[in-house]
């Protein structure tokens, strides 16, 4: 992997990818969806690419997967059914004009085909690391003001998240994402909608040799005894 020369500068430059973003954002606006655009896009590039970093993955795995974080929604711009899917088969030639090496653009397309809770699997470590952050992107920016509605559940859930962080901790093998919610959602609100996207996050950071956990306004509510035992024990060891 060594020696490309692409990076998620040179993907930020692209005409054709931010087009396709802005579409894609738009696309989802109209049928009623949060916001996807550039925020969402940089965030989840940022925090893909801070995950493996913290974790010690080569500079260039970071870099792949802050590419993969910044293109993983383009395929919005066509329906948001099987999004990740039609949105690897458009980036394909896409990066591959960019001058990519094919071998980055399969990790890159394996890693956006398989970000959806309901069609992906963990594949590879660029593919944990955004599914990580894609799902952890829940917070009331998120919500479009002149659109909120409190009848709508992921309006209301997102909207009542003031403060999330995905925090690692390489030593202790955990990824953390944390969230502080308001009166105006509940736990069982984001559980409603948040469970399946929580549980792929799971399997993720097992990928990755960690463990995930959940903590909801300063209680984890992932973690079992054994879990804490476990810890207890590789700590003593320490
Ligand atoms: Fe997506
Ligand atoms: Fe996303």
């Amino acid at each position: 992997m060594e020696g490309s020369r692409i990076t998620v500068q040179d993907v930020k430059r692209s005409e054709k990818l931010a087009a396709l973003i802005e579409a894609a954002n738009r696309m989802l606006e109209v049928i009623g969806y949060t916001e996807h655009g550039p925020r969402h896009v940089g965030f989840v590039s940022h925090t893909a690419s801070s995950i493996l970093e913290q974790l010690h993955y080569p500079q260039r795995m970071c870099e792949l997967a802050a590419i993969a974080g910044w293109v993983h929604d383009v395929g919005n711009a066509v329906n948001r059914v099987n999004h990740g899917i039609t949105g690897g088969a458009m980036l394909f030639p896409l990066l591959l004009e960019m001058g990519m090496p094919v071998e980055e653009v399969v990790t890159i397309v394996g890693a956006v085909g398989n970000h959806e809770e309901q069609n992906g699997k963990v594949v590879s470590a660029v593919s944990a690391a955004l599914i990580i952050a894609d799902k952890s992107d829940a917070h009331r920016t998120r919500v479009r003001r002149s659109a909120y509605n409190p009848e709508d559940i992921h309006d209301r859930v997102n909207f009542a998240i003031a403060e999330n962080a995905v925090e690692v901790d390489p030593v202790r093998r955990i990824i953390r994402f944390a969230l502080s919610m308001d009166e105006s959602s509940s736990v069982m609100d984001f559980m409603e909608i948040y469970l399946s996207r929580m549980q792929m996050c799971e399997e993720a950071a097992q990928f990755l040799g960690c463990r995930f956990e959940l903590v909801v306004n300063g209680v984890t509510v992932n973690r079992t005894r054994r879990d804490a035992l476990r810890e207890g024990r590789r700590e003593d060891r320490a």
